[in-house]
This record gives structure tokens, sequence and C-alpha cells, in this order.
């Protein structure tokens, strides 16, 4: 393997969380931790899917990703240097080639600001100089199949389409040009009907520029069409990844297992069955003690609420943590 454009090490994230009057009176401070442990690598070029249920810690690790929040443990390491150093020239360099693409197009884009100024505001407060705007934007425009004559760039968003927001939200994100993009649910606040025209653009982003994304999503089938690796997340922990294929075709941890068995026909546009396993995410306030997952685990042991199941290499370019694996 290459020489990684992201290296993620120990990586977790708590959140303070409001007192009860007990825990003040005790002077408690409760925290919830959101990621927990995380480690992995990611290529240049490579797309990595995060998958898991919601609330399980997937945007918190992506903002951690792109330095919208800091970690508190661990290291991410951007082209070999630690991101949480960086500051001045380097942070701002980092900042333009690393980019995050919004779940919600509706939100993401100031309702008072022309398509055009959206798409100048990141190149301003990347200094790219003024001359090389409108390039930047008529390149940006053409890969993600947007017009760009002058009425559509002076156009406001209420004026859009939900499908064309997201790819002027994408394109917004590509006129830096940047190595890397998290796509944090790019399509789940779309209709059905147009998901497939946006994972198309992402597919064929990334086969022309090259750069390299992980794609958040709770479904299995979107990251399926999109990404070649996929991580599985519960409860703010890795608990499988690798190929796609394999990990579709041969689920080896129980949780990943339930996630493919609500995907029976893995298509972008239809609905999916429950999940066959019962209850929901615990309480990340309070997570169980040995394995996270061992309270809704079919096959859960003794030794499963004694020892925490650590993410393994068991070949094949896949990891695992369960004691059974
Ligand atoms: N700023 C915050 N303060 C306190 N808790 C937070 C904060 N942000 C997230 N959390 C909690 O951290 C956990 C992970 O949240 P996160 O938004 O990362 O999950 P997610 O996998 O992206 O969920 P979804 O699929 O619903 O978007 C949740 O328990 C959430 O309530
Ligand atoms: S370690 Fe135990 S509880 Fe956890 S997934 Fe494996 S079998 Fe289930
Ligand atoms: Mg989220």
């Amino acid at each position: 393997m290459s020489q990684p454009l992201i290296s993620v090490e120990g990586l977790t994230k708590r959140f303070d969380i409001s007192r009860s009057i007990r825990d003040v009176m005790t002077g408690k401070h409760p925290q919830l931790q959101a990621v927990a442990d995380v480690d992995f690598n990611l290529a240049p070029g490579e797309t990595l899917g995060i998958v898991g249920e919601s609330g399980c810690g997937k945007t918190t690790l992506g903002r951690m990703l792109i330095k919208l929040i800091p970690a508190s443990e661990g290291t991410i390491l951007f082209d070999g240097k630690d991101i949480s150093e960086m500051d001045g020239a380097e942070e701002l360099a980092f900042r333009r080639r690393a980019q995050l693409v919004f779940q919600n197009p509706f939100d993401a884009l100031n309702p008072h600001f022309t398509i055009l100024r959206s798409l100048t505001e990141p190149l301003r407060n990347a200094r790219v100089p003024k001359e090389e705007h409108l390039g930047r934007i008529a390149e940006a425009m053409e890969m993600v199949h947007l017009p760009a004559p002058e009425h559509f760039l002076q156009s406001y968003p209420h004026q859009l389409s939900g499908g064309q927001l997201q790819r002027v939200v994408l394109a917004r994100a590509l006129v830096l040009r940047p190595d890397f993009i998290v796509a944090d649910e790019p399509v789940s606040m779309l209709d059905v009907s147009v998901r497939a025209g946006i994972l198309n653009v992402l597919r064929e982003v990334r086969d022309r520029t090259g750069l390299a994304a992980v794609f958040i999503s709770h479904d299995l089938a979107l990251v399926r069409y999109v990404c070649a690796r996929t991580i599985t997340m519960y409860l703010g922990a890795v608990v499988e990844d690798g190929p796609t294929r394999d990990i579709v075709e041969n689920p080896l941890h129980p949780y990943t297992k339930a996630l493919v068995q609500a995907v029976p026909i893995p298509r972008v546009d239809q609905s999916h069955d429950p999940l066959p396993i019962s209850g929901g995410l615990p309480d990340a306030r309070n997570p169980p003690s040995g394995c996270r997952f061992r309270d809704r685990c079919p096959l859960v042991e003794a030794r499963c609420a004694a020892e925490v199941p650590r993410l393994r290499d068991v070949g094949g370019g896949r990891r695992v943590a369960c004691h059974l694996v």
C-alpha cells in the first residue's frame, strides 16, 4: 500500500454533557464518548465508507478528520503531519486540501447569496488569486454537470431543486481542488429519484481527480455503490473494516451481518428492512462493559461482558472486533 494520505490512531472524542443537580453536588463532570479509540489509514485516491446506525459517531469522526472539532485523544496525520499541530500557512493549506460536503443542501448554502457568491467565498477565504476564480468555478460546475451560464450563477438557492443544490454544495468543495473530502450523508435529504445521479457524480469526480474520500452513511446500499472499502461503526468504535464486496458478501462481525441482512436488494432507491436485531444503540453515556454490542448480539457469550474484543487483522485486508471471529 502506498504511503497513507490520512493515518488515524487511537482517535477518541468525549463530549461534556449537562450535569444533574446531583452531579453538581458531587463535583462530577459527566461525559459521553462519541468516538472510541478509532484506528485506520486512508490511501490517496481511496474512497472509504463509514456505516452504522444513527448516533454511532460517524459525523463526529468526520468532523475531527477535517479539523472542525478537536479530538479528545489520539492523532490524525495528514500527509504525515499531525493536524492538531498545524497553524498559520500550514493550516490554511490543510483547510484547502480537506473539504466537507454537508448533509443538508437546503441548509448548507446562505439563502441570501447567489450561487456565484457561494462558490466564490471559499476561494476568497483560501486566498486563491481573483483571476483564477471564474475558471475554477467553471471547472467545478462542469464536474458536477451543472450549467455555468450567467443566469444560473446569478440564481438563489430557493430557485434550485434539491438535486441541483447538492451539486452546488459539491462544486463548492471542488473549487478548491481538494485532495480529500468528507461527504456526510450527502444524499439522505434528497428524493430517492435524484440520489443515484449525485452518487454517480461523486464516483466520476473521484475517478477524474483522484481525490480520497470518506463517505458517511447509515445505509450500506449507498456505501456499496460508491466505496471500495468500508468500516462498520458501533457505539463509537470500529467493529469491522475491509473491502466492501467482502463485507457485503461475507460479513464477519454479528453487527455487520445484521446491517447486511437489512439490505436484501442493494439498490440505492430501495427501502430497507428493519435491522434483524432487537433494541437500539445503548446509551453512549454508559456503554456496556466488554463488547459494546453484547446487549443485542445473538451470539453473546460469558466472556463478551468481561473482555473488550480488540480490532484484529484476520487476513484479506480485513479487521474484525469479535471474540468469535
Ligand atoms: N456536541 C455534542 N455534544 C454532546 N453530544 C454530542 C454532540 N455531538 C454528538 N453528540 C453525541 O455523540 C454521539 C454520536 O453522534 P454523531 O452525530 O456523531 O452520530 P452519527 O453516527 O453521525 O448519527 P446520525 O446517523 O444520526 O447522523 C451521539 O450520542 C450524539 O448524541
Ligand atoms: S464479542 Fe461477543 S457480544 Fe461482541 S459481537 Fe462477538 S460474540 Fe457478539
Ligand atoms: Mg451524522
